[in-house]
C-alpha cells in the first residue's frame, strides 16, 4: 500500500487492462434515480448521482438493460437492442452518461442480451406473421409440436421462471423460452442473428462504451433436433460436458471468438464479462483471452458465511483464473438475489430455497436477525475487496440495504410470482427504488412515487443519513475503495497458515505491500495479528491519509474482518 496512486481517470487511459482489478457497480437504471419524477428511474437521474459513483471510488459502472421493453422481465425482454427506452431517456441522454462517467475515470459496461428477443422485437412478429419454414421464423427456435397438427409441446421442458419453455402458435409449431413466454430464444445457428449482434457490439462500443456484461452466455447456442430429450434426462447429473441440449454447448465459443475480434477492433480492447452458470471447471473458456477474457464466479454468492467455504472458494478460483489467463471476478449480491445483509441474517445453512421460502414467509419465518446480517455483509465484503480479481457490488449495498421481504402482491413485478402461481416469490425485493434521502417524496429517488413500494425504514438507510457518519456502512465502503485502489492493480495473494487454537473459524491472506487481511467466521474473539488495523468491518472507519481507520486492539471480535499493514 504505496501512496500517489494514479487517479482512476489516468489508470483507465494508460492501461488497456483496467478491469482486471476493477471495482464495478452495478445499476439497475429503473430503480437507481428519476429524474422526472414519473417513479421509474432513468439516465439523466444516473448522471445526476455520478458525484456519489465517484465519493464511493468505484473504477466502472454495469448498466441492466435500458433498452425498448415491456417489462416482462424487469428490461432483459428487449424489443430493440440498439435504442434507449423512451421511459429512460434518448441515446442524447445515454452519450451525456458516458461522457460524465468518463469524465469521472469511470468505466461503462452495458448488459448485452443474446439469448432472446421481446415478443415485441420486429423479428419476432415476422417470424409469428410468415409461416413454418421461413427466413422469418429461422431467427428463433420454432419446432413442430408433438400429436397430429402439433398440437402437443415439443418435450416437457419447464421455463427458468416455472411453466412449460414451448409456447404454440396457433399452426403446429412452438417456440422455445427458456424465461418468461415474452422473451423467445433466438437460434444462434442463424448467420443474421450473429451479424446482428456484430452490429449491436459495434452500436454501443462506437458510442464509448468499454465493456459487455453478456447474459445467459452459457445458452446462446441450442440444439433442439428431435428426439428432444425429457425434462429429466437434460437434467440428468451424468450427461457428459458439452451435451446439454440447451446449456455451454461447445460451439457457444466460436460466438465468442467472433466477439473478441470485434472488442479488438477498438484501441483499448473492449471488455466482456460473461454470466455463464456453468460448474467452474467450465467457466474458463467463457473467461479466455480468445473469448470473452472473464467470467462471473458466483461461489462466494452462494456459499454459507463459513471460513472453509470462503477459503476453498477462494482458492479454487484464483487457480481457475490464472489457468485460464484472466482474473477473477466476485459477487456477493445483484439484482437476480436476496440481498446478501439479508441472506446473512438467516439462520446458518439456510439455502436458496430456503431463502425463497423466507420470502414467501413475507420475511418473519425464520425470523431474521438484521444487525447480525449487516455485521456479516460487512465482514464477507471486506474479505472480498480485499481480493484481487474484479469487485462487482450492486447498488445500494453501500448503504447496507436489507431486502425488502414484504413487498405486497399486488406490487409485483418478476414473472416468476405470476409463472409460478404464486409458489415463489421472485427478485423485486432487492430492486425496490434506492433511499438517497431520509425526507422527501420516494426517500430522493425522485420527486414521484417509486414504482415499487418503499418501506419507511427505508429512512434509516438513507445515503444522506450514513453520508459523514464514520460508522455507517456507506463509510465503510468508501473507506474500503479507497484502501483498495492503493494496490494499484497488483495480483498476488498468500495465504497464511492459521494458529491450531482457532483453525476453522478464520481466513487470513497477505497482499503485496505488507498488507494482511482477516476475517473472523466465529462467533469468539480471537487475537488481532501483528500489524497497524488500517479498516476494520465493524467501524468506525477512517480512509488513506487521514490517519490510523479503525480502532487497533488486542482482539478482533467475532464475525469481523480487518486490514492491518505491517508495521515497519
Ligand atoms: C438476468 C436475469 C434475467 C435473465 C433472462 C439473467 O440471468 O440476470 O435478470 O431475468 O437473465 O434474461
Amino acid at each position: 500500500m504505496t501512496a500517489t496512486a494514479p487517479t482512476r481517470a489516468e489508470h483507465r487511459a494508460l492501461d488497456a487492462t483496467w478491469w482486471r482489478q476493477a471495482v464495478v457497480y452495478q445499476v439497475y437504471p429503473r430503480s437507481f434515480a428519476d429524474s422526472d419524477g414519473d417513479g421509474t428511474g432513468d439516465l439523466r437521474g444516473i448522471t445526476a448521482r455520478v458525484p456519489h459513483l465517484v465519493s464511493l471510488g468505484v473504477d466502472a459502472v454495469w448498466l441492466s438493460p435500458f433498452y425498448p421493453s415491456a417489462l416482462a422481465d424487469g428490461g432483459y425482454d428487449v424489443d430493440d437492442h440498439r435504442a434507449v427506452d423512451p421511459a429512460l431517456g434518448t441515446l442524447e441522454q445515454f452519450d451525456d452518461l458516458v461522457a460524465a462517467l468518463h469524465g469521472a475515470g469511470i468505466a461503462v459496461v452495458v448488459d448485452i442480451v443474446p439469448n432472446h428477443s421481446s415478443n415485441r422485437h420486429r423479428w419476432f412478429r415476422e417470424a409469428l406473421a410468415a409461416p413454418p419454414g421461413s427466413l422469418e421464423r429461422d431467427r428463433y427456435v420454432f419446432v413442430r409440436g408433438r400429436g397430429e397438427h402439433g398440437e402437443l409441446p415439443p418435450s416437457d421442458w419447464t421455463a427458468v421462471f416455472g411453466g412449460p419453455a414451448w409456447e404454440p402458435v396457433g399452426d403446429g409449431e412452438w417456440y422455445l423460452h427458456q424465461f418468461a413466454p415474452e422473451q423467445p430464444d433466438f437460434d444462434w445457428h442463424n448467420a443474421e442473428v450473429r451479424e446482428d449482434f456484430l452490429a449491436t457490439l459495434r452500436f454501443w462500443a462506437d458510442r464509448g462504451v468499454d465493456g459487455f456484461r453478456v447474459d445467459v452466455a452459457h445458452s446462446l447456442v441450442k440444439d433442439v433436433s428431435p428426439p428432444l430429450p425429457s425434462a429429466a434426462e437434460l437434467a440428468a447429473d451424468d450427461l457428459p460436458d458439452g451435451a446439454h441440449r440447451l446449456s455451454d454447448r461447445d460451439e457457444v465459443h466460436e460466438v465468442y471468438r467472433q466477439w473478441r475480434a470485434v472488442f479488438d477492433e477498438y484501441d483499448p480492447p473492449r471488455t466482456a464479462v460473461a454470466e455463464a452458470w456453468v460448474p467452474a471447471h467450465r467457466r474458463a473458456r467463457y473467461a479466455s483471452p480468445e473469448g470473452l477474457g472473464q467470467a462471473f464466479n458466483f461461489d462466494l454468492l452462494t456459499s454459507d458465511f463459513d471460513a472453509s467455504s470462503f477459503r476453498r472458494v477462494v482458492e479454487e478460483n484464483l487457480r481457475l483464473a490464472g489457468e485460464s489467463g484472466t482474473s477473477s471476478t466476485w459477487v456477493l449480491s445483484n439484482h437476480d438475489v436476496v440481498r446478501h445483509a439479508s441472506r446473512y441474517a438467516l439462520p446458518d445453512g439456510t439455502d436458496v430455497a430456503g431463502q425463497a421460502r423466507w420470502l414467501l414467509s413475507g420475511g418473519t419465518d425464520p425470523a431474521p436477525d438484521p444487525r447480525r446480517g449487516l455485521r456479516r455483509a460487512r465482514a464477507a465484503t471486506a474479505l472480498l475487496l480485499a481480493l484481487p480479481g474484479s469487485a462487482y457490488l450492486y447498488q445500494g449495498e453501500e448503504l447496507g440495504l436489507p431486502e425488502v421481504a414484504d413487498l405486497p402482491a399486488e406490487a409485483l413485478q418478476d414473472p416468476t410470482w405470476r409463472r409460478t402461481r404464486g409458489r415463489e416469490k421472485g427478485r423485486d425485493g432487492c430492486r425496490v427504488p434506492l433511499p438517497w434521502t431520509a425526507g422527501g417524496p420516494s426517500f430522493g429517488f425522485g420527486d414521484g412515487g417509486a414504482h415499487l413500494p418503499q418501506p419507511a425504514w427505508f429512512a434509516d438507510c438513507a445515503a444522506d443519513v450514513q453520508d459523514g457518519d464514520p460508522t455507517s456502512t456507506l463509510s465503510f465502503y468508501r473507506a474500503a475503495l479507497a484502501w483498495r485502489a492503493r494496490l494499484q492493480g497488483a495480483e498476488e495473494l498468500e495465504f497464511a497458515d492459521e494458529p491450531r487454537d482457532a483453525p476453522s473459524q478464520l481466513v487470513r491472506f497477505r497482499r503485496p505491500g505488507g498488507w494482511t487481511c482477516v476475517t473472523n467466521f466465529g462467533t469468539d474473539p480471537v487475537p488481532m495479528p501483528p500489524g497497524e488495523v488500517v479498516l476494520r468491518s465493524d467501524g468506525p472507519v477512517a480512509p488513506p491519509g487521514a490517519g490510523s481507520g479503525g480502532t487497533s486492539g488486542g482482539v478482533l471480535p467475532g464475525e469481523t474482518t480487518a486490514w492491518l499493514v505491517d508495521v515497519r
